[in-house]
């Protein structure tokens, strides 16, 4: 039996001190000019001295053209490091890892924050009657394709320069790279599209760049579906072959996850009505890949108490990610490692449209890590459907200063 208190040695050389790894969360923090700053800094300090292994960031944009919303974080070629050095320290506070997840949205920008957004096909997201909030994207041409992996490598290596043990590339939730593994997204006819090789080279590109810039020593993970719960989508057969397909271009380790923006199984509500357990939501498929898996993997998604962390640890997985529970109380992982039984209770909303109560949970999450950054309790005095309406006026605020800050590039 592997403990949750056991060392993992990775294939670069990392070692994560232990099992417990905090999950990405879109802090939505971001100071002017898309940098982190004291809020990120003060949070991630608290997250750190939760005693999980390894801090994986929320996603850091490679492209300041393409943002999913005005409080994330830029990463690009002239971006001062200083903030970004802070931001590491802090998240090394107590001696864990930390990696900072990069993200291309692709498709995923909504229509007030960009014209135009890229794809690897036209094809127009479908979140019914909220659809119009993006725009119909236009695919990329093999240029931009081209321009998207050395992106990837620049903000890999800056991160690295920055201090960060490690970057984990997104390739999971319906974002750029993972709408190029989808058949339903991906409908090109050139060599990024047609058979799942041809629909995985951009995320191996970018993984085989990443690896070559940023040099050893640093872990390269990925985040990946274990599927998209679309049918005719991404399934775990795909993710099987393409968990192989990273171990040869030199990745340390898979995160799977499952779902979209367009099926919300992360959220527990998958689009095509299967039932998942409440806990732990993808177990059962992670079971399967386990057993071809060349590389560790990493499992995401509904662990939110002790008991569930190390039944996913025994089942073979090397990694428990846990995202909303440490929002709402960080001090999880220590707990955990002394072995108490402590977990957390997300909250819930009576809203009945799936989409908006989904965003809800995830906007009083938001709200959470907010007031952790200002050293408040995780616990707001409000309801999600609250949260949401308050997440929608600070994301104005922050809206107009992202635009006037994108304006000269
Ligand atoms: C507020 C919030 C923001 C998130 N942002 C990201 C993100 O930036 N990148 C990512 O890969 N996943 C993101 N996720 C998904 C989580 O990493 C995780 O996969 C999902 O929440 C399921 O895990 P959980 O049940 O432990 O929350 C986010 C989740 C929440 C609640």
């Amino acid at each position: 039996m592997t403990l949750l208190s056991e060392p993992l040695r990775l294939r670069s050389g990392a070692v994560l001190p232990n099992r417990i790894a905090k999950a990405a969360m879109e802090e939505l923090l971001a100071e002017p000019g898309q940098l982190p700053g004291d809020a990120l800094t003060a949070l991630y300090r608290r997250l750190a001295a939760g005693g999980a292994g390894l801090l994986i960031t929320g996603h850091v944009m490679i492209d300041r053209r393409a943002v999913a919303q005005p409080g994330d974080v830029v990463l690009e070629q002239d971006t001062p490091l200083a903030p970004f050095r802070d931001w590491a320290a802090a998240g090394q506070s107590a001696g864990g890892q930390v990696w900072m997840q990069i993200n291309h949205p692709g498709r995923v920008v909504p229509k007030d924050l960009a014209r135009t957004a890229w794809a690897p096909s036209a094809v127009p997201i479908d979140v019914g009657g909220l659809s119009g909030m993006y725009p119909t994207p236009r695919a990329m041409t093999a240029l931009e394709i081209d321009e998207t992996v050395e992106r990837f490598a620049v903000t890999a290596r800056r991160a690295r320069e920055a201090g960060f043990d490690g970057v984990e590339i997104h390739a999971a939730h319906g974002y750029l790279l993972s709408q190029f593994l989808s058949p339903l997204v991906n409908r090109r006819d050139d060599r990024w599209g047609g058979g799942l090789p041809n629909r995985a080279r951009l995320l191996l590109d970018v993984v085989a760049a990443v690896r070559e810039r940023a040099g050893t020593g640093f872990a390269v993970a990925v985040k990946l579906n274990s599927a998209d719960f679309q049918r005719g989508g991404f399934d775990s057969d795909d993710a099987r072959d393409v968990i192989k397909m990273l171990a040869d271009v030199g990745a340390d380790l898979v995160e799977l996850s499952g779902g979209s923006i367009e099926s919300l199984a992360t959220a527990g509500f998958p689009a095509d009505g299967r039932t998942l357990a409440r806990e732990a939501y993808f177990l059962a498929l992670a079971e399967q890949l386990l057993a071809t898996s060349p590389l560790p993997l990493m499992l995401t998604g509904g662990i939110r108490r002790r008991a569930v962390a190390q039944q996913v640890i025994d089942s073979g997985v090397d990694v428990a990610g846990v995202a909303t529970a440490l929002a709402i109380d960080p001090a999880l992982p220590g707990q955990w490692l002394a072995g108490r039984d402590t977990g957390a209770e997300p909250a819930r909303t009576r809203l009945r449209n799936k989409t908006l109560a989904a965003a809800a949970v995830q906007a009083l999450t938001s709200r959470r890590l907010a007031r952790l950054g200002r050293g408040k309790s995780s616990r707001p005095p409000y309801s999600p459907a609250v949260a949401l309406v308050l997440e929608r006026l600070v994301r104005g605020r922050r809206r107009r200063g992202y635009l006037k800050w994108r304006r000269p590039a």
